[in-house]
C-alpha cells in the first residue's frame, strides 16, 4: 500500500509554492498525497510566523489534529514552513504534538527526516542555506483548476524592515537559475495552464549573473512572457525602494504582462516609514505610482498597510489614509501591527499603541479602502475587459468567473465556454467585490 501524506498550507503564496516543491520531494520516496487528512500517514503543516494570530490559529490547528494520534498510532505529524526555526524546541520539547520539524531550506531532507521519526526519533533540520533555490524540483501541482499556477524566482530577503521576521525564518535573499524558471513556465504551458505568478519576497531586486551578462527582474520577466502570448504573467511582490522604470516599460511592452502592481507601501508617514527601515519617503511612493500611472496608464494598484506602528500619532495614521486616497488602491491588504520576536523593532522600540487603538485605526483603514475598492470597480462598468475563464463561477452554474489583466474578478453567463480561454466581456455593473457583465 502506498503511504499518504496530507498537507496543510498557511501563509502566503511562497508557501503554497513550497507545498508543491515538498509533495514532489515526497513522491521520490513513495509518499502520494491525499486530501483526506483521515487517510494520511504523515501530516504536514506548512506554517507562517508573519504576525501572532497566524501562529495562534496554527497551535489551535495542531492540538485538534494531534487528536488524530489517538486513533492512528503510527501517524507522523510535521511542522514545516516559517514556525519551524523559530519554534523549534517549544514544538518538539514542550508540546510533543510533533514528530517532525523542516525549515524552508531543508525540504530535500525531508525523506529521511519521515524515515527518522517512523524509527522513533524526533527528526529537526531548520537549518537556512545561502543557495537552496529547489530550481531543479517539478512542483506537484496541486491547485483545483489548473489555469493559473505559482513559479518561485527567488528565495528568502535581505530587506530589513524593522517589523517583519521573513529574514529571519527563510533566510538570505537568493535568485533561481532564469533557465529553470523557463523550464518550468514551459511545462506549465504544456499542462495547459494559462497563467503563471512569479513569487519572490522582493521581486525587483532577482538578479542571475551567468556568463553572459546579468539577468535582472525585467529581463526575466520579459523572457517569461515571450515564451507563449497566451500565457498571462503576473507577480508578486514589488518593492517601492526598488521598482524601477525599466520594469514599467516591459510590463506597458507586453500585452499578456498583467496589468496590476502589488506595490506594499505600509504607510503613508515618513516618519513611521523611516521607523520602519522601509527606505522610501511618502513622496518617494508618490513619484513611483505617478510613473506607474504614466507608463502604463490601465495599470491597477494594491498595497499592504500596517496600521499602529510603535510610536505612530494620529497624525501619522492620517498620513496613511491620505495615501491611500491619493493612490485610489483597487485593492488593499490591512493588518494591525503584530510584534515579532527577534526583529528590529521587537529589540528597540516600544509596542505602545494600545490595542484598542490600533482597531480603531485598522476599521477606518479597511472602510475607507471599501470605498476605494467599490469606486475602482464602478469606475469598469461600460468598459470591455479580456477575461481569463477560471472556472464556474461559486454563486451560479450558468456563470463563469475569471480575472482581468488587472485582477479583477469577473462573473457573467459563460455559455459554451471554458475554463482556460479568453473572452471579451463588457461590465454592465459592479458588487464590492466583483464586476459582472456579459460576453460580447
Ligand atoms: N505585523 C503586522 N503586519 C506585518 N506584515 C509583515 N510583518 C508584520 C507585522 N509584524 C505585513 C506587511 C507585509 C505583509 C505580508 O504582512 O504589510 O507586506
Ligand atoms: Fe510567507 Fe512570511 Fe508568512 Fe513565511 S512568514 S509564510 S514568508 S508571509
Amino acid at each position: 500500500m502506498s503511504k499518504k501524506v496530507y498537507i496543510e498550507t498557511y501563509g502566503c503564496q511562497m508557501n503554497v509554492a513550497d507545498s508543491e516543491v515538498v509533495v514532489s520531494i515526497l513522491a521520490g520516496s513513495g509518499y502520494e498525497p491525499t486530501e483526506n487528512i483521515n487517510d494520511a500517514g504523515l501530516i504536514l503543516i506548512n506554517t507562517c510566523s508573519i504576525r501572532d494570530n497566524a501562529e495562534q490559529r496554527i497551535w489551535g490547528r495542531l492540538k485538534a489534529i494531534s487528536h488524530l494520534k489517538k486513533r492512528k498510532h503510527d501517524l507522523k505529524i510535521g511542522i514545516i514552513g516559517c514556525m519551524a526555526e523559530r519554534l523549534k524546541e517549544r514544538l518538539i520539547e514542550t508540546d510533543q504534538l510533533v514528530d517532525i520539524v523542516v525549515g524552508p531550506d531543508a525540504y530535500r531532507e525531508l525523506p529521511l527526516l519521515v524515515a527518522e521519526s517512523e524509527a522513533g526519533h524526533k527528526a529537526v533540520n531548520v537549518l537556512l542555506s545561502r543557495e537552496e533555490t529547489y530550481a531543479d524540483i517539478s512542483p506537484v501541482r496541486m491547485d483545483k483548476n489548473g489555469v493559473s499556477s505559482f513559479v518561485s524566482i527567488m528565495r528568502g530577503c535581505n530587506n530589513m524592515c524593522a517589523y517583519c521576521v521573513v529574514p529571519y525564518v527563510r533566510g538570505a535573499e537568493r535568485s533561481r537559475n532564469p533557465e529553470s524558471i523557463l523550464k518550468e513556465v514551459n511545462e506549465l504551458i504544456e499542462m495547459g495552464y494559462r497563467e503563471v505568478t512569479l513569487l519572490g519576497q522582493n521581486v525587483d531586486s532577482y538578479k542571475w549573473d551567468n556568463n553572459s551578462g546579468i539577468v535582472g527582474f525585467p529581463g526575466l520577466l520579459e523572457n517569461v512572457a515571450m515564451l507563449n502570448p497566451l500565457l498571462r504573467v503576473r507577480f508578486s511582490t514589488s518593492h517601492p525602494k526598488d521598482i524601477s522604470d525599466d520594469l514599467l516599460y516591459t510590463i506597458a511592452k507586453h500585452g499578456n504582462i498583467c496589468k496590476h502592481i502589488h506595490l506594499p507601501a505600509q504607510s503613508g508617514s515618513s516618519r513611521i516609514l523611516k521607523l520602519m527601515n522601509r527606505e522610501y519617503t511618502r513622496e518617494w511612493y508618490i513619484d513611483r505610482i505617478n510613473a506607474i500611472h504614466s507608463i502604463i496608464p490601465e495599470c491597477a494598484l494594491s498595497t499592504d498597510m500596517i496600521t499602529g506602528f510603535c510610536t505612530e500619532a494620529q497624525e501619522d495614521h492620517e498620513e496613511s489614509l491620505s495615501l491611500m486616497d491619493l493612490a485610489g488602491f483597487d485593492f488593499a491588504y490591512m493588518f494591525k501591527y503584530s510584534e515579532r520576536p527577534g526583529t528590529k523593532a521587537a529589540k528597540k522600540y516600544k509596542d505602545d499603541i494600545p490595542e484598542n487603538i490600533k482597531s480603531e485605526r485598522l476599521s477606518e483603514m479597511i472602510s475607507l479602502q471599501s470605498k476605494l475598492s467599490a469606486k475602482s470597480k464602478k469606475n469598469d462598468v461600460g468598459k470591455v475587459f479580456k477575461v481569463l475563464i477560471e472556472g464556474l463561477s461559486k454563486r451560479s452554474k450558468e456563470h463563469l468567473s475569471g480575472r482581468t489583466s488587472q485582477n479583477k474578478v469577473v462573473v457573467f453567463p459563460g455559455g459554451n465556454h471554458k475554463k482556460g480561454e479568453y473572452v471579451k466581456v463588457l461590465i454592465e455593473r459592479s458588487t464590492s467585490a466583483t464586476l459582472i457583465g456579459n460576453i460580447v
